[in-house]
């Protein structure tokens, strides 16, 4: 048996979103909030986790995929309906139950580590996450007895003046004695008047079986506030974001304006790396040190190594060597490779390219599936004419070339070591190395007086 089963309760409507998309599925920090829940769950170490989820949250399965178990809750009857259908994947399973939302993101794992500490250790029927805080939130008050008991949870909507008043909140996780839970929770009494089951009436059925209640209670209500609209949606991001930033300049990163640095969970920066306003690094990003990134750009799925620069422009998918730069106003994109020093300046796009150490692309171009080598300058204007209208083809260039200004190289072509490509050149046909050519289309002028080009 495992020791630690999760279900996680995800099978609310949020229609507060007002969206098409199910409210779980809804990005915080460019990841679907469910995924956030079920990240913890693994932390954890969880041995099964199960996902109670409503009609039509096919979607839902899609994005979380195989790694947890689904079970459907046909009826929205309350959280304590929700959690018994996660009886059939789990009892016999685990010997502790977590439960937690599919909603809530800004939690932190500690918290949750300590939740199940806490249970392990002194191995009640619940324990439970509470909060002080003087805004209710519209939260369940924890009751405790004479003794400073925790006693029962009771809802704002059967709640007294006095019980309303209590400042201590139920945050809707929990840690059940895996037994009990499975062998009680289906005697929680349905609530009038919405005819609903509360999950939190099992704190109430411990104590009446004399049972213990541990609490853990945390002071921080921004790990709690669980997502119903799209202003929620917001503040948790911000909520993360800042501890996200916090955390980076605490490892040696200077974010020059932590407003405005949207740093996604999995990115890597290296010490000394300065990240300037307006900027975002997206999904599975590794910058290294001494780098300066921004003011107005994003990086997503990239590796960059040290002393890079990407000044407003767009990195997406792509390698930058150790001092390679971009920018202003660059894309690199699927497959770009800059090797070490590579200089690409404004408006230059690279995509599915390798481009060798010490080339320099100042601007206006585009270079696609192409090889370049090193010290090779690629002139203003140069395009790679990578497509024919059916496929794409390569464009090969060799070391310390030369490529004039406007020059148009059609792929298939394969241009040589220090080769050079006039201005205005449309190149057809490969170019030996040394070669010399221009022209439209270009022809091979090598022979000729080099420093007056005529017609061939
Ligand atoms: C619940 C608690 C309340 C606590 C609050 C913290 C109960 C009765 N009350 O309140 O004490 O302070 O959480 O946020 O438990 N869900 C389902 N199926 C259902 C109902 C809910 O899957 O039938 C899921 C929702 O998707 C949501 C979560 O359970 O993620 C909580 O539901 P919600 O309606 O927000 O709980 P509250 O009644 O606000
Ligand atoms: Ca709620």
């Amino acid at each position: 048996m495992h020791e630690l089963g999760v279900a996680i309760l995800a099978a609310g409507q949020g229609t507060r979103m007002r969206s098409e998309l199910n409210k779980v599925l809804h990005p915080v920090l460019g990841k679907p909030m469910i995924l956030w829940s079920v990240g913890f769950a693994q932390q954890l170490g969880a041995g099964a986790v199960t996902l109670v989820i409503g009609n039509g949250a096919e979607a839902v399965q899609e994005t979380v995929g195989d790694g947890v178990q689904y079970t459907l809750q046909a009826e929205r009857l309350g959280t304590g309906h929700a959690a018994l259908q996660a009886k059939c994947s789990l009892e016999g399973r685990t010997r502790t139950v977590l439960v937690l939302y599919g909603d809530m993101p800004t939690l932190r794992l500690e918290t949750l580590q300590a939740l199940v500490a806490l249970h392990t250790a002194r191995r009640p029927a619940v324990t439970l996450l509470s909060v002080l805080s003087d805004d209710s939130m519209g939260f369940g008050r924890v009751v405790r007895d004479a003794q400073g008991r925790a006693c029962a949870i009771v809802e704002e909507a059967v709640a007294t003046p006095e019980i309303m008043a209590l400042q201590e909140l139920n945050c809707g996780v929990y840690c059940f004695d895996a037994e009990w839970l499975w062998r009680r929770l289906p005697e929680v009494p349905q609530t009038m008047p919405k005819g609903e089951y509360y999950l939190t009436d099992t704190v109430g059925l411990a104590v009446a079986d004399g049972l213990g209640v541990e609490v853990l209670r945390i002071s921080d209500v921004s790990e709690v506030q669980g997502i119903n609209t799209r202003v929620h949606l917001a503040e948790a991001e911000r909520i993360l974001r800042r501890r996200i930033n916090e955390q980076h300049m605490l490892n040696g990163v200077t974010l020059a304006d932590p407003d405005t640095a949207y740093i996604e969970p999995d990115v890597l920066i290296g010490p000394d790396t300065v990240i300037q306003p307006n900027t975002s690094l997206q999904g599975q990003t590794r910058i290294g040190a001494h780098a300066v990134i921004g003011p107005n750009s994003v990086v997503r799925d990239s590796i960059l190594g040290d002393h890079c620069r990407v000044t407003g422009s767009c990195v997406e998918g792509a390698t930058m060597e150790d001092h390679a730069e971009i920018g202003p106003f660059g894309h690199l994109r699927a497959g770009a490779h800059l090797a070490q020093g590579v200089h690409l300046g404004n408006y230059g796009e690279v995509k599915a390219s390798y481009i060798g150490p010490g080339t320099k692309m100042g601007h206006l171009s585009y270079v696609g599936n192409a090889r370049v080598g090193a010290h090779v300058n690629i002139g203003a204007g140069t395009v790679t004419c990578n497509y024919d209208g059916q496929a794409k083809h390569e464009t090969v260039i060799g070391d310390g070339a030369f490529i004039g200004s406007g020059a148009m190289l059609v792929a298939p072509v394969n241009i040589g070591a220090n080769a050079r490509i006039g201005a205005g050149a449309v190149v057809t046909h490969d170019v030996p190395a040394g070669g010399l050519v221009y022209g439209v289309p270009a022809r091979d002028h090598s022979s000729s007086d080099k420093e007056q080009p005529r017609e061939g």
